[in-house]
């Protein structure tokens, strides 16, 4: 098809560098960027300030629906600004305890069902790249680029470990390769979106490959299919 937007997508588990790629990927092509595990830490944000419980499924699914947000694009191609309500919450959506709740609404298919087309609206001409679990398997199921990359759990651990310590928030790396475990088995076993490659993806590990060589390999299976 001509007329369709073209559409990438990069799937993962957190710490294999997907945020880093795609955003690398969008600005070097000029697209649209879709940081989609930023809707669901958005939302476990929005319920807390407005006292909705994370087990209330309905309030939780009309939130995803209505909530008041908006991604500013970084012309210099780092992180968008997102702002809920009127206010800059680009780095409280960051915090763990955000992160966890996001993961407890993430399961629930109300909650993935509202923002669905909240997602999808952001593909737009000349293109975009859609960073998250379900990109290549749900969201955009017929995008032409796919991409999954991952690491091994160890070198995800070691490099939150790193964050953590430029944060001042100290965790034990044994701690934290055991939650990295954890996680990648409630993010691939869950009955909804469960994380897996997409059909046609392109597999990309990041343990032994710098970030250079990862942007190096997805531009070109970029190229390849897309001639761009
Ligand atoms: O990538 P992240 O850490 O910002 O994602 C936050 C949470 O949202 C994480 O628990 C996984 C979930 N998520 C998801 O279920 N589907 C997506 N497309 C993106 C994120």
């Amino acid at each position: 098809m001509t007329d369709k937007v073209p559409i990438i997508t990069v799937d993962g588990p957190s710490g294999s560098g997907k945020g880093t790629i795609s955003q690398l990927l969008a600005s070097d092509l000029g697209f649209h960027y879709l940081d989609s595990g930023a809707l669901y830490r958005l939302l476990a944000l929005a319920a807390q300030r407005h006292q909705v419980s994370l087990d209330n499924v309905e309030a939780l699914a009309v939130l995803a629906a209505h909530m008041d947000i908006t991604f500013e694009m970084n012309p210099d191609g780092g992180p968008p600004t997102v702002i809920l309500e009127s206010e800059d919450v680009s780095s409280l959506i960051r915090s763990e305890d955000v992160g966890k709740n996001a993961s407890i609404v993430a399961v629930i298919p109300e909650v993935r069902q509202a923002l669905l087309r909240r997602q999808q609206v952001f593909a737009r001409e000349p293109g975009l790249v859609a960073d998250g679990r379900d990109m290549g398997t749900v969201v955009f199921a017929d995008a032409e680029v796919k991409i999954y990359l991952t690491a091994s759990a160890e070198e995800r651990a070691k490099r939150r470990h790193k964050q953590l310590i430029d944060k001042e928030e100290s965790d034990s790396l044994a701690a934290l390769i055991d939650m990295v475990k954890q996680r990648d088995e409630r993010d691939q076993n869950r009955s909804v979106s469960p994380l897996r490659p997409a059909e046609g993806a392109i597999l990309l590990d990041s343990t032994k490959l710098s970030v250079a060589e990862v942007f190096t390999a997805a531009r070109q299976e970029i190229r390849n299919k897309l001639n761009i």
